[in-house]
């Protein structure tokens, strides 16, 4: 992994993956490791965030690195015309690192062969999100105990979403089960049902949110408002789904609710309280993953 770009979780292989956890389970015992004293990250983000560009600088700092970046390319100098290619070119001059969310699918992996060094993929478009992947995967294999034989429900808007779409890629390692719970305008796409298909994997594609209690897991996105190119769409599906308390009644023990947040509607308050709820510990855990994956990049770990 060391002076590896991370732009789709299927750089990584299974063992990877699972190094990447260990690694994490480490950092979360002992998050102050300072071993980045002497490097600089840059956190370049074209599309708004919280929870990813917050827990890359909080995990950068805790590492020891300095940060350098922009939270809004407004602020930057794309709004006079900068390419991207030459936005790039330049930052990998200063920085040791750079972490990118942009809008259009396939720009990390366009940035990654303009750089000098490592770019970190932090949401490209529709298309994947695989730091937000392995901190899934973390909260996942804390929970469950194990990543493998899981029954997973992913909820909402699995066209746009490129939560589920790196998960599901990943979790292809360990013989998940799947129940794709969307209406037809917001379906897994065929590629990823393809997929699934040539790896052998079950799944299942239902629109109401029914067979719950044989889940272990069950993942709820939101609805991407910002991917609509028709806002008659969006109002016509954005409240599709909305998890309710009393849904979680019969459900498994051992089940989780997760979500990449930020949610909308589509997961009730009372929900907040069920020790099911684990959407909040899932985001903290981004903290410790993306520690791991900087680490592991970085040659340190
Ligand atoms: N999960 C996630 O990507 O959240 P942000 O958009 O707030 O970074």
């Amino acid at each position: 992994m060391k002076n590896r770009s991370l732009i789709s979780i299927t750089d990584y292989s299974r063992e990877e993956i699972l190094r990447i956890l260990e690694l994490a389970a480490d950092f979360e015992a002992n998050p102050n490791q300072p071993l980045m004293t002497d490097k600089v990250v840059a956190t370049l983000f074209f599309e708004p965030s919280t929870r990813t560009r917050l827990s890359f600088e909080t995990a950068i700092n805790r590492l020891g690195a300095r940060v350098i970046g922009f939270s809004d390319s407004a602020s930057s100098s794309t709004t006079k015309g900068e390419t991207l290619k030459d936005t790039i070119k330049m930052v990998s001059n200063y920085a040791d690192l750079i972490v990118m969310r942009h809008p259009l699918e396939g720009s990390a992996r366009y940035a990654s062969e303009q750089s000098r060094v490592p770019v970190i993929n932090a949401g490209d478009g529709a298309n994947q999100h695989p730091t937000q992947t392995l901190l899934d995967l973390y909260s996942i294999k804390k929970t469950q105990g194990t990543l493998e034989n899981l029954t997973i429900f992913m909820v909402g808007d699995l066209k746009y979403g490129r939560t589920v779409h790196s998960l599901l890629m990943a979790m292809s390692h360990f013989n998940p089960t799947f129940y794709f719970v969307a209406p037809k305008e917001m379906s897994m796409p065929k590629e990823y049902l393809r997929f699934c298909q040539q790896k052998g994997i079950k799944y299942y594609e239902q629109s109401d949110i029914s067979n719950l209690e044989t889940a272990d897991i069950l993942y709820m996105t939101r609805v991407q408002k910002e991917r609509f190119s028709d806002p008659m769409e969006y109002e016509r599906v954005k409240n599709t789904y909305v998890l309710r308390n009393s849904m979680l009644d019969n459900t498994k023990d051992n089940l989780k609710v997760l979500h990449p947040l930020p949610r909308v509607n589509e997961i009730a308050d009372d929900v907040d309280a069920n020790t099911k709820a684990y959407y909040f510990k899932q985001a903290e855990n981004g903290v410790y993953t993306r520690m791991a994956i900087i680490a592991s990049i970085m040659g340190l770990k």
